[in-house]
């Protein structure tokens, strides 16, 4: 049997507490990800492996709730700024809110039907995912970007076809702004 709690989230290191698990990923496990797999290389031939996010959950497979924060360093591969693997959820009904507690960045998003927008994430913003939009978030700030996610236990992962053909649009930096551009290797 489940028992209700407080779950302690700290809104400036990502730390769950009570969590349930966790992982990161870094930049050679986002090889693929990133649309200059060159500038990949070198980065971590110069620089090493570096963490680009984590993530720490809170979930119960017998809840149809789960939550859990994701913790994303700073930086870039070439211009373009660390991001997530970025994902359609397996239950296309299944929405998820993101709430952001620290740092700048952009979620990305993708319909099916390749409509693309994209949300600011900036502390105290929620937001809203639609069933069905693939998802993505870019730290484009110099400090880590730390969001708070709920969804539905059940919502798998599918990263497939993000990761074959990429997404229509990336997020670049451009004299020092955040631009969106089109992605030059996108196989759609
Ligand atoms: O479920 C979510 O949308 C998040 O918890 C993400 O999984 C997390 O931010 C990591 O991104 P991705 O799963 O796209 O690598
Ligand atoms: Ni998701």
């Amino acid at each position: 049997m489940l028992f209700p709690e407080g779950v302690a989230i700290d809104g400036k290191t990502g730390e769950v507490t009570p969590s349930t698990s966790r992982y990161s990923k870094k930049l050679s496990d986002l090889r693929g990800f990133f649309h200059d797999p060159k500038a990949l290389e070198s980065k971590i031939a110069q620089e090493g492996d570096a963490t680009v996010y984590e993530v720490i959950d809170y979930r119960h497979e017998e809840s149809d709730l789960a939550f859990g924060t994701t913790i994303m360093w700073p930086g870039k591969v070439g211009e373009e700024y660390y991001l997530t693997r970025g994902h359609f959820h397996v239950r296309r009904e299944c929405g998820e809110a993101y709430y952001t507690q620290s740092g700048a960045g952009l979620l990305l998003l993708e319909s099916r039907e390749g409509e693309t927008r994209t949300v600011d994430m900036k502390p105290g913003v929620c937001t809203f995912i639609p069933p069905d939009w693939a998802h993505r978030s870019i730290n484009t700030g110099p400090e880590k970007l730390i969001f708070t996610w709920f969804c539905a236990t059940d919502a798998g992962h599918e990263y497939g076809e993000i990761q074959k053909r990429g997404m229509r649009k990336l997020v670049i930096d451009q004299d020092g702004k955040s631009v969106l551009a089109d992605n030059p290797n996108y196989a759609g």
